[in-house]
């Protein structure tokens, strides 16, 4: 027994921020950052909590699937930073919507979504839940550092959520961790401990643009193959695959190496530009949404990101 996703939903900041609206902030344009990353706007909060873009995914994701916040038996949030260190952001959100059961953080990045779902798949697996909302949200715009061009360009804010019930519909999962800051890392930021007088780092976004993009092609080819050949299909089973949104090139790059055509692999980065783990929730509601999914239909999910980590699972829908 694992689960079946039965809602989805999705929010974002009401700012819109176009690549021009960028180029009177900085030296960049529309030109260099669209034909690099496939990125033309992205959603940036002016005072949105990541709690409200949080409560309100999860609300639509409650009420698309027909599950009342007093029914759920866990809350899941994937974060790289919630709107507090402690409590979590899933006890956030749990008073935000209403709820009163269990609820806690992951944080893997980019790779969070995933990463959360095969959490949930645990406690299906152990009969310990029946509905199960998994919420990924991220405020990179405090995270970046708006005076490097070369990273603060790429990321967006959002969250999106699923709600889990019993059944059977995650056929694999492979999840993968390389420790280490080297690549890419956001360092914390400091108190003021009179014991230990060291300069923190500053607490922004530090990438290693190209280590990150050869590391994210390799882990979204042989992750989705793995992933496949786990749940006994072949890429011509594949109805949609759902890429973590960090650059169309990347994500072009992968499909392009599965020999998979351009239809089937979904995208949404132009309109919010790299969300971390929120992405292929939001790509999944936006998606839904639309109409795209029929029941049945085969979803390969494939995510990398810091840590290092990357991960891929195959749902049936
Ligand atoms: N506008 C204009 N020029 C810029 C900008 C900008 N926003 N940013 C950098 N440049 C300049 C650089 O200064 C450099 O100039 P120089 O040649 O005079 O030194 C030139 O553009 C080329 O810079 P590169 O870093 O080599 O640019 P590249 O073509 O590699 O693209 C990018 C950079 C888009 C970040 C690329 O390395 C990439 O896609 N990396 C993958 C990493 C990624 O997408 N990470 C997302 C977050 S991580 C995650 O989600 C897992």
């Amino acid at each position: 027994m694992n689960f079946q996703i039965i809602g989805t939903g999705s929010a974002h900041p009401a700012c819109s921020k176009t690549n021009d609206d960028l180029s009177h902030l900085m030296e960049t344009s529309d030109e260099w950052i669209s034909t690099r990353t496939g990125i033309r706007s992205r959603y940036v909060s002016t005072g949105e909590t990541l709690t409200e873009l949080a409560v309100e995914a999860s609300r639509k994701a409650l009420e698309n699937a027909g599950v009342p916040a007093d029914e759920l038996d866990l809350i899941i949030c994937s974060t790289i930073r919630g709107d507090y260190i402690t409590p979590s952001e899933a006890c956030m959100v749990q008073r935000g919507i209403g709820a009163s059961c269990p609820a806690f953080d992951v944080n893997a990045a980019c790779s969070g979504f995933l990463y959360s779902l095969d959490v949930a798949a645990g406690y299906f697996a152990r009969g310990r839940v029946k509905n199960v909302l998994l919420v990924s949200a991220e405020m990179m715009s405090k995270l970046v550092n708006w005076k490097d061009r070369a990273t603060c360009v790429l990321f967006g804010d959002g969250a999106g959520a699923v709600v889990l019930t019993q059944g059977e519909g995650l056929l694999s999962m492979k999840l993968t961790a390389q420790g280490g800051a080297e690549m890419l890392s956001i360092p914390h930021v400091e108190g003021n401990s009179p014991f230990c007088p060291t300069e923190p780092a500053p607490p922004y976004l530090l990438m290693d643009g190209h280590g990150v993009y050869r590391f994210a092609v390799a882990s979204m080819e042989r992750d989705i193959l793995d992933v496949l050949a786990e749940a006994n299909l072949t890429l011509g089973d594949v109805s949609y695959v759902l890429p973590h949104q960090a650059n169309l090139r990347i994500i072009e790059a992968g499909r392009k190496k599965l020999g998979l055509p351009p239809e089937r692999v979904l995208s949404n980065i132009n309109r919010h530009g790299n969300m971390s783990s929120a992405c292929i929730p939001t790509l999944m509601d936006e998606s839904n949404r639309a109409g795209l999914f029929r029941r049945g239909d085969i979803l390969v999910l494939s995510a990398f990101g810091s840590g290092l980590t990357s991960a891929a699972c195959v749902l049936r829908w």
